[in-house]
């Protein structure tokens, strides 16, 4: 396994692979976990080579809290990339990617990006979006890997690289969770004992709206999710949501051929979850 932290670095070595091998990209912030694992295996599974890039990315934190918070573990993260098979990781400093110019371009993604996630993460998705490109642009990649666990992530990357024309496939893989449910997350390591117990709830609740789904109106599944939550005082419902997958618009009427998410996000102290479930 090769690791570069220059830019030059790894794009000599990628333009030294013989011509016709295929790259699979996977870009993470590091504190891997098995959720991360997953995408890398199937990346593995899919392409010649596989390149992960491991970049905590100031621009897409809104709190500068979250941004110092944010788990390094990177001597842990290189040895579960080994175990993997991890050809290549590249993990450049914020001076490296940013130069001394540490800000986001603006973005379009056709309103996507003003929906949930959007409305209570000020300038998130342009932030992904600038480091998105950049990286896109630097491991010329055939196909990249993004996890269902950020869903909305993962529609705005597909928007971004059809609207700017960037030759790469994009992958949506599988959430990932703990045995009792719980989405593995990096910040699943921050949280307390007693919110560590609780947080798989948010996950029964999914299922629970993914039963009721269809039977009761929106309105309704709302109510019993708020419900949920009243009786569990050390989860705090930030937003929960049932949208059309691709405009990710919220849900007005259910209309046939259309594919719905029930989209949540719950703070269990002070340690943001997201969840989601398709319906
Ligand atoms: P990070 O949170 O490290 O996640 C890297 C990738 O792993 C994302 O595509 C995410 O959706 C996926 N992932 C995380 N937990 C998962 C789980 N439990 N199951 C399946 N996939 C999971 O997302 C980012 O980093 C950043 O925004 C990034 C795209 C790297 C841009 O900075």
């Amino acid at each position: 396994m090769l690791v570069f932290a220059k830019i030059k670095s790894v794009q000599q070595k990628i333009k030294s692979l013989k011509k016709g091998t295929s790259i699979g990209f996977v870009p993470t912030m590091g504190a891997l976990h098995e959720g991360h694992l997953s995408l890398i295996k199937q990346a593995k599974k899919e392409n010649d080579i596989v390149v992960v890039s491991i970049f905590v990315n100031p621009t897409q934190f809104n709190k500068q809290e979250d941004l110092i918070n944010y788990p390094k573990t990177i001597d842990v993260d290189l040895s579960l990339l080994k175990s993997v098979f991890c050809d290549i990781v590249f993990t450049p400093t914020a001076q490296e990617i940013y130069r001394n110019n540490i800000t986001s371009k603006s973005f379009n993604f056709d309103g996507l990006e003003h929906q949930m996630e959007g409305k209570f993460r000020d300038g998130h998705f342009d932030g992904v979006g600038t480091i998105v490109k950049r990286l896109f642009e630097i491991v010329t990649p055939h196909k990249a890997y993004f996890g269902e666990k950020d869903f909305q992530q993962l529609q705005i990357i597909k928007k971004m690289v059809v609207k700017n024309q960037i030759p790469v496939k994009i992958i949506g893989c599988e959430i990932f969770r703990e045995k009792d449910g719980l989405a593995m997350s990096s910040r699943n390591s921050r949280l307390t004992k007693e919110h560590r117990k609780v947080a798989p709830l948010i996950y029964k609740i999914l299922q629970k709206v993914k039963t009721e789904f269809g039977t009761k109106n929106a309105l309704d599944i709302l109510d019993l999710v708020e419900n949920e939550f009243k009786n569990q005082p050390l989860l705090e419902l930030e937003y929960f949501e049932i949208a059309n997958e691709d405009t990710l618009q919220p849900i007005k009427n259910i209309e046939p051929k259309q594919k719905y998410r029930a989209f949540i996000a719950v703070f269990a102290g002070k340690i943001r979850l997201i969840d989601n479930i398709s319906l």
